[in-house]
């Protein structure tokens, strides 16, 4: 929807199914998650030579296609970077077509997703071997045949929890809790522990429908934004956008129990939290995969880096606002009542968020901290 009351900015805002094994609608559309979304790429960027080895590793057949799989692609422009990157070490390695598949939520933008594959009504990869499609679903389910998949991926997407495991986080809005620099609220110990129990379900969902869909030997390569004992990603972004939310709760336009109620379902996991359900017994998904290279990291940050450099205060709020609206936005939406003037106060929130910033910026920091690990179906 586009309108005036958003400031001509989409906003997508449809219901979450509580069956949809999904706790988002997903990202911001209509070319905004694409547009801000250049620190995700560096953070993919740095985990690409285990991309390259996945690519070179693939297990190669004599007939039918060569099927490589993206989950959580969102409109596409990262998504399409990794393929075209897999592909420059698979192409010389088959003479059979290759089929890259871009998959999220149904509730995606695959408007934007269809142009970013198709330009001016060619293949984006530039081979008339590669063909493209994409399926929408949840990707803690099966969402291609059994045996069909060669070279899974996905990126910046698995740490979106499945469902929601408490029905009210009342202290903060973000699982993991503020940062320690802010420490604008609470997450008890029972909270943070029914958030790990149910990452670790989203992990070990996430391997067994992947463990169906890979061939034997197929390479599966899962990375995403998370937490290492040094820092963690949720640190400043959501400290911010809580203290602008609280604002808005004290003027009464926001009531307490909505605000209880209202929690982005996104958890930072440490490195073994991601590797556990492959490699302790115990777990379902022991057994499934051998672990081939597993690493935690810190990428720099494009808008951190630009401030950094020039000082410029201005261009820095916007950027960092721009950055994590993409991927808070809808949630936020959905969370408040569907009032006429909802998107209006969206607005107004993500304006706060930038004005509060700009007055300490010293109090949000923010760093980019991600783990990954390239996995082997086992025969
Ligand atoms: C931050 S974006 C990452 C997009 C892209 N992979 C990248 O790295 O730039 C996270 C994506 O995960 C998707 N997502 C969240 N929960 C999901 C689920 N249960 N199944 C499939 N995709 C999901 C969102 O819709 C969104 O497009």
């Amino acid at each position: 929807m586009t309108g005036e009351d958003t400031g001509g900015k989409p906003q997508n805002a449809a219901q979450i199914d509580p069956d949809s094994h999904a706790t988002t609608t997903g990202m911001t559309g209509h070319g905004y998650y694409d547009a801000n979304s250049r620190t995700q790429w560096n953070a993919i960027e740095a985990v690409l030579p285990m991309l390259d080895n996945a690519a070179a590793r693939f297990p190669l057949q004599d007939d039918g296609v060569i099927t490589f799989a993206d989950y959580g692609c969102s409109e596409g422009r990262n998504s399409v970077a990794v393929m075209a990157r897999a592909l420059e070490t698979a192409l010389p390695r088959t003479a059979l077509p290759l089929q890259t598949v871009h998959s999220d939520l149904p509730t995606n933008d695959f408007g934007t997703l269809f142009q970013n594959l198709r330009p001016h009504g060619r293949s984006v990869f530039g081979s008339d071997r590669v063909f493209s499609s994409a399926v929408g679903g949840s990707m803690y389910d099966q969402l291609r045949p059994d045996q069909s998949v060669h070279l899974a991926t996905t990126f910046n997407a698995i740490g979106f929890l499945s469902r929601r495991p408490v029905a009210a986080l009342p202290g903060y809005i973000q699982p993991n809790g503020p940062s320690a620099v802010r420490g604008n609220g609470r997450v008890t110990d029972e909270e943070t522990a029914a958030f790990g129990e149910q990452a670790r379900r989203d992990v070990e969902a996430f391997l067994k429908v992947r463990a169906r869909e890979l061939v034997p030997g197929g390479q599966l390569l899962v990375q995403v934004f998370g937490a290492t004992a040094e820092a963690r990603t949720c640190d400043g972004i959501y400290d911010l956008l809580n203290d602008a939310v609280l604002g808005f709760v004290e003027t009464g336009e926001i009531d307490t129990e909505n605000y209880a109620r209202y929690y982005q379902p996104v958890y930072m996991r440490r490195l073994e939290e991601l590797t556990g359900p492959v490699l302790e017994p115990g777990h379902e998904t022991a057994g499934l995969y051998d672990l081939n290279e597993a690493r935690d990291y810190e990428i720099a940050v494009p808008f951190v880096e630009q401030y950094r450099q020039d000082g410029d205060l201005d261009t820095y709020a916007a950027a960092y606002v721009h950055f994590f609206r993409a991927f808070t936005e809808t949630v936020l939406t959905n969370a408040l009542p569907d009032t006429p003037g909802r998107n209006a106060l969206v607005d107004r929130i993500y304006a706060r968020v930038e004005e509060i910033l700009k007055a300490a910026p010293d109090l949000y920091p923010f760093r980019y901290l991600a783990i990954a690990m390239r996995l082997t179906r086992k025969a």
